[in-house]
């Protein structure tokens, strides 16, 4: 048999920047939850694009939606309005309950956005003295790439070497209200957390934390915005993350799933008080709510709309976690998560949280690791029950190996 994989591996090596390390498998294909490599072998694909193919992949609503949008038209940038962009925000706002929705493309986009309009609301609105504006961040965390966002990352990898950083931003332990509540002054204009933490490895806070981030912003008149870029859109069972505790942000940070797997979407959802704050000319982005993401995002909430991604999530999700929560002890340390979303704790005495994912891979499924010893699960929310038998009889056969 020819084998397409190694020459492929080696083109990549050699002409791109290594700044990821990916597993030795070049997908060729792709359909629903599995992915079909340039040798023709099936992988049952449990990362589904780090939650950016939450409806599988070239799920068929979408990707028709994208083609009839290709066919009438693509691109206008901001400069002038199409006839997607006021029913994509219109129909996000409502998803979101919120009043108005500014797209942008990438999640860490979406995230300056809302770094950029929580600190003009600090000035305009709250009254800020200029240049003091001050954001509270979890330990962590993971917001995304650009200088300003890993000027408050505590990981070393994503921060060493990018200095000067931008300032502003306090630091304080995850899932601590108390920590919170000290760090947050007169200065304080937004509290940004993600409602789990995916990078970190599916930690989830504890109960009533966002409950206890909610009122703490309310009693001291700051924006609590979320970053639902990983953990939104039907991933944890509900179409929010924080819909689980019932509460309802300033802001909701959005992106990956957005884009349905197709195109890079990603959208801050606020009440006109806030997002209000912005005027022509104070930020953009040329590619941001174009005609092809928007088609593609509305379609996606559409789909968000039937419930049924959601449905699905924490049905087979409680699958997921039923079935992985007898390996505890069995090689895993310990399971986290909610819905379709998994963080393991690999026992490190056995390997790698890198090691496991290479045997994984091995007998034909795809995950990833996060740090150290820990595997994030995060299948399409279109797997079925015996998929996910599937992938976790494959791991009990990777920790008893
Ligand atoms: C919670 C969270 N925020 C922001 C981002 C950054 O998104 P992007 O890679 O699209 O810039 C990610 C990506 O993993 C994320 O998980």
């Amino acid at each position: 048999m020819t084998d397409r994989t190694t020459p492929a591996v080696a083109e990549a090596e050699r002409w791109t920047a290594h700044n990821y390390h990916p597993l030795p498998v070049v997908i060729a294909e792709a359909e629903g939850a599995w992915v079909t490599d340039v040798d023709g072998r099936r992988y049952l694909d449990c990362l589904a694009g780090y939650s950016a193919l939450n409806f599988g992949h070239r799920h068929p609503g979408l990707v028709a939606a994208a083609r009839e949008q290709l066919d009438r038209v693509t691109l206008t940038s901001r400069a002038f309005l199409h006839d997607q962009f006021g029913p994509f925000c219109h129909e996000l706002a409502e998803l979101c309950g919120k009043d108005l929705v500014l797209p942008m493309n990438t999640g860490a986009e979406a995230v300056e956005t809302a770094i950029k309009v929580s600190r003009k609301w600090g000035y305009k609105v709250k009254g800020v003295p200029d240049g003091r504006a001050t954001i509270v961040v979890a330990d962590g965390n993971f917001h995304g790439r650009t200088t300003t966002i890993v000027s408050f990352s505590t990981d070393p990898d994503a921060r060493a070497d990018y200095g000067p950083f931008t300032p502003g931003f306090r630091i304080v332990p995850y899932g601590d209200l108390d920590a919170l509540a000290a760090a947050i002054d007169e200065t304080t204009v937004a509290v940004l957390v993600e409602p789990i933490q995916g990078e970190a490895g599916v930690l989830v806070p504890p109960a009533g934390y966002l409950t206890g981030v909610r009122a703490l912003c309310t009693g001291r008149n700051v924006l609590f915005v979320a970053d639902e870029i990983q953990s939104g859109l039907g991933r944890t069972g509900d179409t929010f993350a924080c819909d689980d505790e019932g509460v309802v942000p300033d802001m909701y940070v959005l992106g990956k799933a957005l884009g349905g797997g197709v195109v890079p979407v990603s959208a801050v959802a606020a009440s006109r008080g806030v997002l209000g704050v912005l005027r022509p000319g104070e930020h953009g982005s040329t590619f941001g709510g174009n005609p092809l993401a928007c088609a593609v995002a509305r379609a996606v909430v559409a789909l968000l709309n039937t419930g049924e991604p959601q449905a699905r999530a924490k049905e087979v999700g409680a699958h997921l976690h039923a079935r992985l929560g007898t390996l505890v002890g069995k090689g895993l340390t310990a399971v986290r998560g909610r819905g379709l979303w998994a963080g393991i704790d690999i026992d490190p005495a056995l390997m790698t949280g890198r090691e496991a994912s290479e045997r994984l891979m091995a007998r034909g499924v795809l995950a990833k690791d996060t740090h150290g010893s820990t595997l994030r699960l995060a299948p399409p929310l279109v797997v079925t029950r015996e998929e996910i038998d599937l992938a976790v009889d494959a791991l009990a056969e990777v920790l008893s190996s």
